[in-house]
């Protein structure tokens, strides 16, 4: 039986190749901050709790750092979130939106989860300028934006599972519960959780080098950056092939006879490698003011996140085709002097927020509170 809604008889106005392209760079964009903010979120709270347990300066300090820049962060992961949301529903309207509505109790509480983890973080920043203990905010604030990631995991998961949604309405229509238990879903959840862990580590590189931080903070940063790039890229590794073998084997076996997809999956194991060898590079030299190892991981890191969306796509498309639902038989009829008016608009804005962002990373002193 065919569990899709019926097709949008408009036609798209771009071709299906721009939207996907747009949508995985939005999306790419939305997991690094994503990245940062449950990595940066979590390694502020760990070293707020034990810097004040164990009267280490260097972990308060540290934690206090990051906790300042978490609201901006948050901004950013919402900001960029819409995007990818608007394109992937052009594309995966169909499937999405049914999976939005069978865990709709879940998807609606996104929005207060989200709000509330917004206001305590703005309070973490708060209470780390005059001193005061915020670790047991950020055990709260954590707990939120975890769920929230399993909410977006579940719902990502659910919209691949036609066969699972009319089972799934008949035993309970109110949108009161999530997926049932599908073995993709813990992997793809710890992968993107664990492994902000190690992403934010390039962003501790990437704070360490910046002017204004004490030295012996600094350095702290910038080894302890690396350690954390460096482990947490292994634990994603491992998770990476849990994620790949919890797959149904025909959508394995889809994704392998895919030059595509092979070769992604293949850089993208490079790129984890060399990260792993940047992390190692940057602890060992952390006790210099050194750019390279934290640019070269920014860098790399990027990329590392491209490849993942450009595969997890693939098990996307590979599974909804294995349903019938093949995302590039849309009636096209493309409007290029709109078209071109947004490629420049969309330019311009994502040129004002990298600009935005290196405002807020260069703000010292008092001008980092208006950043
Ligand atoms: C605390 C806030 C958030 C967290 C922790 C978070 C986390 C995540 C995670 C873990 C995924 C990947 C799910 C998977 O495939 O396994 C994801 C995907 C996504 N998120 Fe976020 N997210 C947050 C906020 C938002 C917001 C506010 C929006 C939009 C307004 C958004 C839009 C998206 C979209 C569109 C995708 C997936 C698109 C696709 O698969 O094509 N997210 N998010």
């Amino acid at each position: 039986m065919d569990s899709f809604p019926l097709v949008d008889p408009i036609p798209l106005p771009a071709p299906v190749w721009l939207f996907k392209v747009l949508q995985s760079t939005t999306l790419a964009l939305h997991f690094t901050a994503v990245h940062l903010m449950v990595g940066g979120l979590f390694l502020a709270t760990w070293w707020a709790i034990r810097g004040r347990r164990g009267g280490d300066g260097r972990l308060t300090t540290a934690s206090g750092e990051i906790a300042h820049l978490l609201p901006v962060v948050v901004a950013y992961v919402i900001n960029l979130g819409i995007p990818p949301l608007l394109f992937a529903q052009v594309l995966y309207g169909r499937a999405l939106y049914t999976s939005s509505i069978l865990i709709g109790v879940f998807w609606i509480m996104v929005i207060f989860m989200l709000i509330a983890a917004y206001f305590i973080m703005y309070q973490m920043a708060k209470r780390a300028d005059t001193g005061q203990a915020y670790g047991w905010l950020g055990v709260i604030a954590l707990l939120l934006v975890l769920k929230i990631g399993f909410v977006y995991t579940n719902n990502m998961t659910l919209m691949l599972r036609p066969d699972a949604w009319v089972e799934m309405y008949r035993s309970s229509p109110t949108g009161a519960h999530l997926a049932p238990g599908d073995p993709t879903i813990i992997p793809r959840w710890l992968y993107m959780m664990l492994g902000s862990v190690g992403m934010a580590g390039i962003g501790l590189m990437l704070l360490g080098l910046k002017p204004g931080i004490e030295t012996a903070a600094a350095a702290f940063l910038r080894s302890r950056g690396g350690m954390l790039l460096a482990f947490f890229t292994l634990v994603q590794m491992v998770l990476a092939a849990g994620v790949y073998h919890a797959q149904p084997e025909a959508v394995r076996a889809g994704l392998w006879a895919s030059l595509f997809y092979r070769g992604v999956f293949g850089a993208w194991f490079l790129v984890a490698l060399a990260l792993v060898a940047l992390g190692v590079f940057g602890a060992v030299t952390a006790a210099r003011r050194a750019w390279l190892p934290a640019t070269l991981a920014g860098a790399a890191g990027f990329v590392n996140i491209v490849l993942w969306v450009l595969f997890r796509d693939g098990i996307r498309d590979v599974t909804l085709g294995l349903h019938g639902y093949d995302v590039w038989a849309r009636n096209v009829n493309t409007n290029w002097s709109i078209v071109i008016l947004f490629l420049v608009l969309f330019v311009a804005a994502v040129g004002l927020t990298g600009w935005m962002a290196m405002v807020t990373f260069r703000a010292k002193g008092a001008d980092e509170q208006h950043a």
